[in-house]
């Protein structure tokens, strides 16, 4: 098993008897732990996104992107596991050192769910624990973007009160075809612990 940062977050909505969904930063990647991750990032690129890859890229080529990641200091990965096997993740991404306008602000990207683990509100689970991470960090506010036709990312990013702000008219090229992109942020509020950074209480437009 690999080690963590965080203990792991048990589900808590227990919408699925029978499985075990959790939630934890990998800070540190098994063997088990990477292949289960490059089968359900395969099979996520295959259903619907969730990278900039639209293809799958290959077992090599995923491999080598999730050893990277592991280094970036800027990047913190979390995964989603049902009965323990990794089936998800997202990654939480700190601004820039030099940001300092924007060091209040930090993004979450490349959130996905394997298609055989969805609906049983492991990506629920997932963003509610990456914002957590932001909030223990510091961070006020989460941005995020996705493509138009990421129906059920739009759902539940807007269920769990991320706003629309933007369209980008041109944001990706997908099977030759130009997709929109919509842009959310979602004000972090304070859980009354170690918010340092200071932020605006509303969005500076
Ligand atoms: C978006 C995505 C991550 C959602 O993952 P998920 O694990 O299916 O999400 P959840 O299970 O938490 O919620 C999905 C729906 O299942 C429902 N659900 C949750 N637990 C459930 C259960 N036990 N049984 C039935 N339905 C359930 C939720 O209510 C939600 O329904 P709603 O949208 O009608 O409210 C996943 O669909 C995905 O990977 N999509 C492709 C990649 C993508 O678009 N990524 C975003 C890029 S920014």
């Amino acid at each position: 098993m690999s080690d963590v940062a965080d203990p792991p977050m048990p589900a808590s909505d227990g919408r699925s008897p029978g499985h075990v969904l959790t939630v934890e930063r990998l800070v540190e990647c098994s063997e088990d732990d990477l292949h289960a991750l490059c089968e359900a990032a395969t099979a996520g690129i295959i259903e619907g996104g969730g990278f900039g890859w639209v293809r799958p890229p290959g077992r090599n080529a995923l491999e080598s992107y999730y050893r990277g990641l592991m280094l970036v200091p800027e990047r913190e990965l979390f995964v989603a596991r049902m009965d323990q096997v990794i089936v998800g993740s997202a990654q939480l991404v700190r601004p820039a050192r030099n940001n300092e306008a924007q060091a209040f602000a930090a993004n979450v990207m490349h959130v996905f769910i394997a298609p055989y683990a969805r609906g049983h509100g492991l990506g629920h689970l997932l963003i509610r624990r990456v914002e957590e991470a932001a909030r223990a960090l510091g961070y006020h506010v989460l941005n995020l973007d996705v493509r138009e036709t990421q129906e059920e990312a739009i759902r539940l990013y807007e269920s769990l009160g991320y706003v629309r702000w933007g369209v980008h008219p041109a944001y990706a090229r997908v099977h030759g075809k130009t997709v929109r992109g919509y842009y959310y942020y979602k004000i972090l509020k304070p859980s009354g612990s170690r918010a340092t950074r200071s932020a605006p209480s509303e969005p500076n437009q």
